[in-house]
């Protein structure tokens, strides 16, 4: 039994039953299935292998913003993946797992002067670079360190993808990369510069980009300006063509994964680079679920409300981007359907996972899985309201492993410290 499958009557992950794991963990629990990383993750490989020829297979870079844990990425590391990071906290989290630095690229647009040497010292394959200022930034701190920086510039195609505004990252209007126009120019100056290397151009459009011909209109703006960069006598030998690559929450279609390997095969594999692909959330996001009890079922006049749980600060994106996840109960899965509002007990009305959302009736007690939950859910946790983070488990095989403990109230305390005069102030009172 592989993935998230019923057996009798109860959810199970790789033949796990989630209704065994709420009860020995407790909830909430971010429960991965590394069976459908695993799948994920090959089938992204094999459509491109598919596709490309032999001699020209990208390098896939799991973005780990999308699940840093350590389990998570020590298995994509066992199947071949490579690291894309966005701070030294996610360098930090590769290299200690076993990625070699040659496998490990350095996005952000805010990269600091430590950042950039820990880069450096790991000696990894390339910063992404995502403006002039840092472009020096990384000039200057590679002399100190005194090792040369391979940079790639991070082209913005001014092509809107991504599933909602606040993921979008390709337009002229975004923080992101720089215009076609400024590619000459950085070339130029980092050519004349003694401690970096340009070695090619990256882009990452957005994410959960629903519209697969975006990435083909994005492609586009590769072909010209390469010639250009390469007529200017400039070495453009590496393609880092970013992620975005859409799941399935609700009833979106799914990526057509073929139509994006041949956009790769017809615009970015002619032009004789190395290649490489960022993806996150396509790999982890629907290998997790939140695991979580049901606490109570209010009724108001108005309406009925299945408070959970798990709120907001464990699983922001329904409250930050209204984002649709799949809510489902462990057990009871026959029952009749009822109408909820699903929420939390984080005290903001935006604590909402869903609301008038019809699924089968759940009491006080039950066990529920937000689906879809392996991207950008733990990631971006936090302690609001005083919550520990929640606990995070993997299976395999029939068995599962904690992979990170629940926060105790003394890992989310603890390093609170009262100032000086509050504790004289105390004391003489
Ligand atoms: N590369 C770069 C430079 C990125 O900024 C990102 C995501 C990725 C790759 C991976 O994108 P993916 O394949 O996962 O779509 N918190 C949001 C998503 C933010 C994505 C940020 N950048 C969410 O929960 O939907």
């Amino acid at each position: 039994m592989s993935g998230f499958e019923e057996k009798d009557g109860v959810l199970h992950a790789d033949g796990v039953s989630l209704a065994a794991i709420a009860k020995d963990v407790g909830t909430p629990t971010y429960v991965y299935s590394s069976s459908v990383i695993e799948e994920q993750f090959n089938r992204l490989k094999d459509a491109m292998q598919k596709a490309l020829p032999k001699d020209r297979q990208p390098m896939l870079c799991f973005a780990c913003k999308a699940n840093s844990n350590l389990a998570v990425l020590s298995l994509l590391q066992s199947l071949g993946s490579g690291l894309e990071t966005v701070s030294e906290g996610e360098l930090i989290r590769g290299l200690k797992v076993g990625f070699m630095g040659s496998q490990i690229v350095a996005t952000g647009v805010g990269k600091q002067r430590r950042e950039i040497a820990a880069c450096l010292k790991a000696d990894i394959a390339q910063f992404n670079v995502e403006s002039l200022p840092e472009l020096e930034q990384i000039n200057s701190v590679a002399q100190e360190v005194g090792i040369k920086a391979r940079v790639a510039f991070r082209l913005n195609p001014n092509v809107s993808g991504g599933g909602h505004h606040k993921i979008s990252t390709g337009r002229t209007q975004d923080k992101f990369g720089m215009g076609v126009e400024m590619m000459e120019q950085a070339y130029a100056m980092a050519a004349a510069m003694s401690h970096v290397a340009p070695v090619g151009l990256s882009m990452h459009i957005g994410s959960q980009v629903y519209d697969v011909a975006k990435f083909r209109d994005a492609f586009a703006a590769f072909p010209e300006i390469v010639k250009k960069l390469r007529g200017n006598g400039h070495t453009v030998s590496r393609l880092d063509i970013g992620g975005g690559f859409p799941i399935v929450y609700n009833e979106e279609r799914l990526l057509d994964l073929d139509a994006y390997a041949q956009w790769v095969n017809e615009i970015i594999v002619p032009l004789g680079t190395e290649i490489i692909m960022e993806p996150g959330r396509y790999l982890v996001g629907n290998a997790g679920v939140l695991l979580s009890e049901v606490l109570y079922v209010k009724e108001t006049p108005d309406r009925k409300f299945l408070i959970l749980d798990a709120a907001m600060n464990d699983l922001l994106r329904p409250a930050l981007y209204d984002a649709y996840h799949g809510i489902e109960p462990v057990a009871s899965r026959n029952a009749a359907w009822a109408k909820y509002d699903v929420v939390g007990p984080v005290c903001e009305t935006g604590d909402t996972f869903t609301t008038d959302r019809e699924m089968p009736a759940m009491k006080a007690g039950d066990f529920a899985v937000i689906k879809s939950a392996g991207a950008y859910g733990t990631s971006m946790a936090s302690n609001y309201n005083t919550r520990p983070l929640a606990a995070e488990v993997m299976t395999r095989n029939g068995q599962y492993a904690v992979i990170r403990p629940r926060q105790t109230y003394e890992d989310v305390i603890g390093r609170d410290v009262m100032p000086d005069w509050s504790v004289k102030a105390k004391a003489a009172s």
